[in-house]
Order: C-alpha cells, then sequence, then structure tokens
C-alpha cells in the first residue's frame, strides 16, 4: 500500500490530505488537517515563518488522525507568476513495423518540451490533450498504434523560479520533500470536473481567499490557466471597512452568517446588528444594504473572470459552461450571479466527489477541492509498487524488510 499525501498551502488556509492506494487501485483516507495560514498572499509566500508553521500543524494533525507517518507531498502552486503555453509537436517512425513505442511518446514530449524558457521560469507541467497519428486527431494513448507522423498537441505550464522555490523551501523546512508541484485549478479540475465536461468545455474558476484561479479544459485536457489577483477576502475586507465593523474575524463571521452575492435575494426587513469598530456603540443595517456591498465585489470577480475567459480565446467553446469551486464560491447565490455574469453558460458549485474514492464529509466542500486534486493527481503520477519493475537488490531489501516487520 502506498501512501499518497497532498498539500494545499493556501491564502487562508493550509490542509493537508493523506490517501493509501490499496492493493486493487482505490484511495481510502487515510487523515488530514486544517490549519490557519497566515504566511501566504496571493500564491506567494510573504512570511516564511508562519507558512512553515502552518504547514507543520496541518501536516501533524493529518498524520495523528491516520496514525501514519509520510515524508513527502504533492503540493499546488498559484498565482499571477504562472503561465500556460499552448504547444504542438511532432515525431516521424522510419521503423518498418512503424509501431508507436514508449520512446517515440518520450521523444514526442522532449520535442514539446523545447521552448526557450527564460532563466526565471520553471515548466511544472507538459499536458498533453491529444495525439494526432498521420492525420487522425483525438487519440487519447498511441501506445502499439501504427504510424508514421505521429503529432501531440500540448498545455505547457510554467511558474516563477522564485516564487516555486520559495514555496519548496518552506516544504522542505516543515520536513517534507516535494514530489511535485501541481497547477492549483488543474488540480481541483481532476476533483470536481466529469471526464465529459473536460471533453465539451468547461471553465474551473476557484474563488479563495487572495486569488481567483481560472483553467479551462477542453478535449479532455487543460487548455488555458491564468490567476487573478482578488478573492473571497476583499469582500470581507469591503464589509470590514464599509460598515467599521470590530475586526476582520468579525467581518468574516457575518460575512458566511448573512452575506449573500445576490441582493436583491436578501429581504429588505431584516436587520443585522454588530458593534461599531472601536466602540460601544451598537449598530443595525439592512441586511440587503450588506449584501449590496458583497455583491457589487462579487460580480466584480466573476467580471474579471468573463474577461480572462474572453482572453483565454475559448469562451465561446465551454458547452459545459463553469464550475465554481474554493471558500469564496460557498456564499449563497454566487452560480446564480456568475449566470448573470457569463450570459447563457450553466454555472454549477463544483464539490468534489472523486469516484472511486471515500471521502471525508469535512472535505466534502469546494474550499477542499485543490487538495483532493492533489492526492488524484499524485495517484495518476506515481507508480504502484507492484507496477514498478524491481531490481534485485531492491526485492532484496523489501523480502528482508517484510522478514523483519513478521511479527516475532
Ligand atoms: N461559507 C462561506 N461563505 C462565504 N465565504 C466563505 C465561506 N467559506 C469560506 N469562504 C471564503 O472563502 C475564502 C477562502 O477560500 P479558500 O479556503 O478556498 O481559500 P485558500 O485556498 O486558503 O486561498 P487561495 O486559494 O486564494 O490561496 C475566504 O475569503 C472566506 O471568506
Ligand atoms: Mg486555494
Amino acid at each position: 500500500m502506498t501512501l499518497i499525501v497532498g498539500l494545499d498551502i493556501g491564502t487562508t488556509k493550509v490542509c493537508c490530505y493523506a490517501v493509501q492506494r490499496q492493493r486493487d487501485g482505490t484511495l481510502q483516507p487515510a487523515g488530514y488537517g486544517v490549519a490557519p495560514s497566515r504566511g501566504m498572499r496571493q500564491g506567494q509566500v510573504v512570511d516564511m515563518e508562519q507558512t512553515v508553521a502552518a504547514i507543520r500543524q496541518a501536516v501533524q494533525e493529518a498524520q495523528a488522525m491516520g496514525e501514519v507517518t509520510f515524508t513527502e507531498a504533492i503540493i499546488g502552486v498559484t498565482g499571477e507568476h504562472i503561465e500556460s503555453i499552448p504547444r504542438r509537436a511532432e515525431i516521424t517512425i522510419t521503423r518498418p513495423e512503424r509501431e508507436v513505442l514508449p520512446e517515440d511518446l518520450e521523444r514526442l514530449r522532449y520535442q514539446l518540451q523545447q521552448v526557450p524558457l527564460p532563466p526565471d521560469r520553471e515548466l511544472l507541467h507538459t499536458l498533453i490533450r491529444q495525439y494526432i497519428l498521420d492525420g487522425q486527431a483525438g487519440i487519447i494513448n498511441p501506445l502499439g498504434m501504427s504510424a508514421s507522423h505521429v503529432q501531440a498537441e500540448a498545455t505547457l505550464i510554467t511558474g516563477g523560479v522564485t516564487f516555486l522555490q520559495n514555496l519548496r523551501r518552506c516544504v522542505e523546512r516543515a520536513g517534507l520533500e516535494v514530489q511535485a508541484m501541481v497547477l492549483e485549478p488543474y488540480a481541483s479540475g481532476l476533483a470536481v470536473l466529469s471526464p465529459e465536461e473536460q471533453e465539451v468545455g468547461v471553465a474551473l474558476v476557484d474563488i479563495g481567499g487572495g486569488t481567483t484561479d481560472v483553467a479551462v479544459f477542453k478535449d479532455g485536457g487543460l487548455v488555458f490557466s491564468s490567476a487573478l489577483p482578488v478573492g473571497g477576502n476583499q469582500v470581507t475586507r469591503d464589509v470590514y471597512i464599509l460598515f467599521r465593523l470590530a475586526n476582520p474575524e468579525e467581518a468574516e463571521r457575518l460575512k458566511r452568517e448573512f452575506g449573500s452575492a445576490l441582493a436583491a435575494r436578501v429581504s429588505e426587513e431584516e436587520r443585522i446588528s454588530y458593534r461599531e469598530m472601536g466602540t460601544q456603540v451598537e449598530r443595525r443595517v439592512p441586511r440587503r444594504l450588506f449584501s449590496e456591498v458583497i455583491e457589487e465585489r462579487m460580480r466584480e470577480i466573476l467580471e474579471l473572470v468573463q474577461a480572462e475567459l474572453a482572453r483565454s480565446g475559448y469562451f465561446d467553446q465551454l458547452a459545459a459552461g463553469v464550475v465554481l469551486t474554493g471558500g469564496g464560491s460557498c456564499l449563497p447565490c454566487t452560480a446564480e450571479l456568475g449566470r448573470q455574469v457569463f450570459g447563457a453558460l450553466p454555472v454549477r458549485i463544483g464539490t468534489p466527489q472523486p469516484w472511486g474514492m471515500a471521502l471525508p464529509t469535512a472535505l466534502q466542500h469546494p474550499a477542499y477541492a485543490t487538495v483532493v486534486g492533489l492526492t488524484l493527481y499524485g495517484a495518476q503520477i506515481l507508480p504502484e509498487p507492484s507496477a514498478a519493475p524491481a531490481s534485485l537488490w531492491r526485492r532484496i531489501v523489501q523480502t528482508l524488510k517484510r522478514w523483519f516487520q513478521r511479527p516475532q
């Protein structure tokens, strides 16, 4: 059995989720931990000590809950420094039998990656959407097929070296090794999107605390991604400042309890009472007015998303519409506001419900789509122990280990 660990280091929370891959390939929860995050802003580390402490806390909680220990994790990355580059490459097979072999696909992947990157950029993903064999498009796995020209369509995802290094350093200081760095909205997409949605065209929009990530999936893979430096925390800040609430925590509480992304859905009569900043004065404001402020900011965030989707060139190809994740999507009426902003597109909230994986109830929430997706990504890239061809030395070590672990 293998442990797969996802670590989502967000602006408001750090979440660590460990799953155990069973022999039949299914994933079983093995513990999770959530810690408040204060050292991150818009996908960037701004306070290393605070970030390391939050990672440690989340990891310790997950280990204690699952009674497991681990030293490696798959971590999520986002921020304005992320860029996506569409790529196409081709190779020729000259062998007489023209069968596509694993080494051909390696050669093709290498070709795709031959993009001159400036020294401050690091390649994160080479996401292949489809192969084209002698002009025949839509091939998912060409191994064993026959062709003389093999093309691949892919999206390369790159990130800023400094941002990635700082994040990696935080994880390492917290005692974990980084197995892979994964684009966060890509991970969220794995947790909430169906293969059909990814095929016909869908936008995944993760409204977090500090960033709103946008990713477009089409023809079964990711074709565009970007991150906007806005999120649910701005909404909280607006009500905090405008209504002169006692502190940001109170603003967060009132937003969650009484806020709505559509003011028109809130009764006109209801009032919210609170204590004014720096005084003992009790204020009462109409709940609708409170939501008007929230709606204005949420509408602005979604309009920025729409502009980003238009810029991607895929806005007219989103047959499956928009799926919203992230804590910011939990405000009542957010999907309805989305339908107003995105015109005729269908909009739904994405709660992680991965196939073949039992999920703890606490993680069945749009804010945990990323961490759940990180474990699913891990399951895709980490080899199953039985599938890996063990060397003689490794087999001897494993036999000895088993022998020593046997109850004496
Ligand atoms: N029930 C809720 N109602 C309204 N807003 C909520 C609710 N739950 C969470 N939020 C908001 O969601 C935001 C946090 O979302 P999330 O946990 O997805 O962010 P994060 O992953 O920590 O940050 P980021 O992805 O930006 O780095 C906060 O702004 C919070 O106010
Ligand atoms: Mg997040």
